[in-house]
C-alpha cells in the first residue's frame, strides 16, 4: 500500500510517498525559514500563503519522483497540532487531490508523525520503549507501549525545546530557524556560563521559559559588546543546559520504567549534543536520520498508514485541530 503524505502545520511544505508504512519512496521539503528568518519566527498568515504557492510543485515533484500518482493508494494528512490557516491548506489541497483521483484520504496527528519517522529506519525500535519527542511546538515523554498507544509521561508547562533554541538565538542575534545557528555558534565555543536547568530531578515535566530568561539576563549583564564576543560560548552554555535536561529526564524515564529503547524524535533530535548525551545511558538510542527528525511528508504517509489500518477516515466535515494532543 503505499501513501502519499502531506503536511502543512507550520513552515515547511512537505510531501512524500511510503509504502507499506515502512520504506521511503520520496520525501520533499520545501522550507519557509528563509521567509520568516527576519521575523525571527513562523508569521502564521505568511506561511499559509506560501504553502498555496509551494503545495503544487512540492507534492508533484514527490509523486514524480514515486513514479506518478497511478500507484498511490491513500493520502494522509496532517490535522493538527499546527497553525490552523496552515492546516487548512494542506487539508483542503489532499481532500481535493483524493476526489479527483478517488481515493481515501486518512487524517493524521503531527505528533505521531514524528514518531512514525522512527518506522522509516532501516532497524526501528521495537515497542515498548521511551520516546523523547522535541520539536518547535511541543516537548513531551512518552511510554509507547505499542504502535498507536502512546503513555503521555510528562510535556513542558511552557515553551518547547525548539521554541527556547529559537527564542534564544534571536537574543543572541542569529537567524530563524535557532536551533541549526546556535548548534553552530556553540561548537565555536564553551559552556563556560553555568544556566539553571528548570524542573530538573522532577518528575518527566519540563520547562524552558525561565531559562531563556537567564540567558537574556545574562545579555543584559554583560552589556551588547561583551555579549557579542562571549555569543560562542553563550549559545554552547544555553545548548548544555537545554539538551541536558532532554537527555537526563530521557534516560530517567527509561531506568523509572524499566525500558531498554530510547527513541528521539522530532526537530531537535537533529542536536548532536543531545544524541552525545542520550548515547552515553544504559539504554539503547533510536534517532531517526536529521532529514526525518525535522517536519516532512514521508513521517506523514508512515503514520498514514497506522491511521488507515485503524480506519480514520478524514471525514468531509472534519476541521483542523490546531490543539491536537497525543497520549
Ligand atoms: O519538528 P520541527 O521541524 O517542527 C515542529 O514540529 O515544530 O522542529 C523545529 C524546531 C525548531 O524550533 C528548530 O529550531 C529546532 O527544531 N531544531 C533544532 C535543531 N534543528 C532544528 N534544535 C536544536 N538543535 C538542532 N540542530
Ligand atoms: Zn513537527
Amino acid at each position: 500500500m503505499r501513501i502519499l503524505g502531506l503536511d502543512t502545520s507550520c513552515d515547511e511544505t512537505a510531501a512524500g510517498v511510503v509504502e507499506d508504512g515502512v520504506r521511503l519512496i520520496s520525501n520533499v521539503v520545501a522550507s519557509q525559514a528563509q521567509l520568516h528568518a527576519s521575523f525571527g519566527g513562523v508569521v502564521p498568515e505568511l506561511a499559509s500563503r506560501e504553502h498555496e504557492v509551494n503545495l503544487v510543485p512540492v507534492v508533484r515533484s514527490a509523486l514524480e519522483a514515486a513514479g506518478g500518482l497511478a500507484g498511490v493508494n491513500a493520502v494522509a494528512v496532517t490535522v493538527g497540532p499546527g497553525l490552523q490557516g496552515s492546516l487548512l491548506v494542506g487539508m483542503t489541497f489532499a481532500r481535493a487531490l483524493a476526489h479527483a483521483a478517488a481515493l481515501p484520504v486518512y487524517g493524521v496527528n503531527h505528533l505521531e508523525g514524528h514518531l512514525a519517522a522512527l518506522r522509516l529506519m532501516a532497524a526501528p525500535p521495537g515497542a515498548p520503549f521511551v520516546a523523547l519527542l522535541a520539536t518547535g511546538g511541543h516537548t513531551a515523554l512518552y511510554d509507547v507501549a505499542g504502535w498507536g498507544d502512546y503513555g503521555l509521561l510528562g510535556d513542558t508547562r511552557d515553551d518547547a525545546a525548539g521554541e527556547a533554541f529559537d527564542k534564544v538565538a534571536r537574543l543572541l542575534g542569529m537567524p530563524y530557524p535557532g536551533g541549526p545557528a546556535i548548534e553552530r555558534a556553540a561548537a565555536e565555543g564553551a559552556p563556560a556560563f553555568g544556566f539553571p536547568r528548570p524542573m530538573s530531578g522532577r518528575g518527566f515535566s519540563f520547562s524552558f521559559a525561565g531559562l531563556k530568561t537567564a540567558v537574556a539576563l545574562k545579555v543584559k549583564e554583560l552589556g551588547e559588546e561583551e555579549a557579542a564576543r562571549r555569543r560562542a560560548d553563550l549559545a554552547a552554555s544555553f545548548q548544555e543546559a537545554a539538551v541536558g535536561v532532554l537527555a537526563d529526564k530521557a534516560l530517567r524515564a527509561c531506568e523509572n520504567l524499566g525500558r531498554g529503547r530510547l527513541a528521539v524524535v522530532g526537530g531537535v533530535a537533529a542536536n548532536e549534543r543531545l544524541r552525545e548525551m542520550v548515547g552515553r545511558g544504559a539504554v539503547e538510542v533510536f534517532c531517526p536520520p536529521a532529514e526525518l527528525c525535522g517536519d516532512n511528508g514521508a513521517m506523514i504517509a508512515a503514520a498514514g498508514f497506522l491511521a488507515a489500518a485503524r480506519g480514520e477516515l478524514l471525514d468531509a466535515e472534519a476541521d483542523a485541530a490546531p490543539s491536537a494532543r497525543l497520549g
